[in-house]
């Protein structure tokens, strides 16, 4: 069981975790993840580790309460117990060797994001970190990345706080400004991914994505996580979850994450009643 040492509320729909999980603070780095188990008769679910403190020996997960079972997450309470999380799993990020990085984060990704910042500040690159959300009202991290990120750049959907669009306009206006990034990594929606990757395509910026797909076994008997990744079929639980943003076929992807949409809504619904 994993004790739940410190939760958070980060905005109406996302909860923040730090869980006592000694082995896995042991030995995780930035772009793993966890999976975890509620109560027996539960899904797994994975979720990407959003900070880990080695000596405190906990692990920070950050959650959107979007069905079942990452609602019944968010009713564990400070001192409660997690049945199952196990991890770390996937690839570490490589982030070793580069000058001036740019971070971007779209919503929940911002939370993933933020360990990736935090490493490449500590490894003394220079970091600029653009993060977007629907409103002000949604911004998560704030003070986080600003503590790891030479500039921290936050847009808006409605203009409610920074620039009024989206990140990509933001990376796009700032790669025209002369700023010379080595690397642009992008965590956040599917399409949001695509489209920074489109645009780092042009100006040749290698770029990192991190795949979130349906997992079920995380360590590559399913098959479930597939994604095709320049032509090629890899699977996100054991061969990412980062990978080319510049290879990766985004449209399947979103085909893939959208196929069990009635079952959720329906799983979500008896979970209400
Ligand atoms: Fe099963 Fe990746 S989650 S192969």
């Amino acid at each position: 069981m994993y004790k739940i040492i410190k939760k958070r509320v980060l905005n109406p729909s996302v909860k923040s975790m730090e869980v006592y999980a000694p082995a896995i603070a042991k030995k995780a780095e930035p772009g793993q993840f966890i999976i975890l188990r509620v109560h027996e008769k539960g899904e797994r679910i994975p979720l990407t580790i959003s900070d880990f403190n080695r000596d405190k020996g906990t692990v920070t997960i950050t959650f959107q309460e979007v069905g079942k079972t990452t609602k019944l997450l968010g009713r564990l309470e400070e001192g409660e117990e997690i049945l199952d999380f196990v991890g770390p799993l996937g690839k570490a990020s490589e982030l070793e060797g580069y000058k001036k990085v740019a971070v971007i984060g779209g919503g929940l990704g911002t939370a993933i994001a933020y360990p990736q910042a935090k490493k490449l500040h500590n490894l003394g690159a220079e970091v600029h970190s653009i993060v977007g959300f629907r409103n002000k009202d949604l911004i998560i991290y704030e003070e986080e990345l600003n503590q790891v990120s030479d500039k921290v750049f936050i847009t808006t959907d409605d203009g409610s706080n920074g620039h009024k669009g989206f990140v990509s306009d933001v990376l796009q206006q700032l790669i025209e400004e002369g700023n010379k990034y080595d690397l642009v990594i992008a965590i956040g929606p599917l399409i949001m991914m695509k489209v920074v990757s489109e645009l780092t395509k042009k100006y040749g910026i290698k770029t990192i994505v991190s795949m979130n797909t349906i997992m079920i076994d995380g360590t590559g008997m399913c098959g479930g996580c597939r994604v095709t990744v320049g032509g090629e079929i890899k699977f996100a639980c054991v061969d990412g979850p980062d990978f080319d943003g510049h290879l990766v076929d985004f449209d399947e992807a979103m085909r893939r994450g959208a196929m069990y949409k009635e079952e959720e809504a329906y799983s979500d619904h008896i979970c209400k009643i």
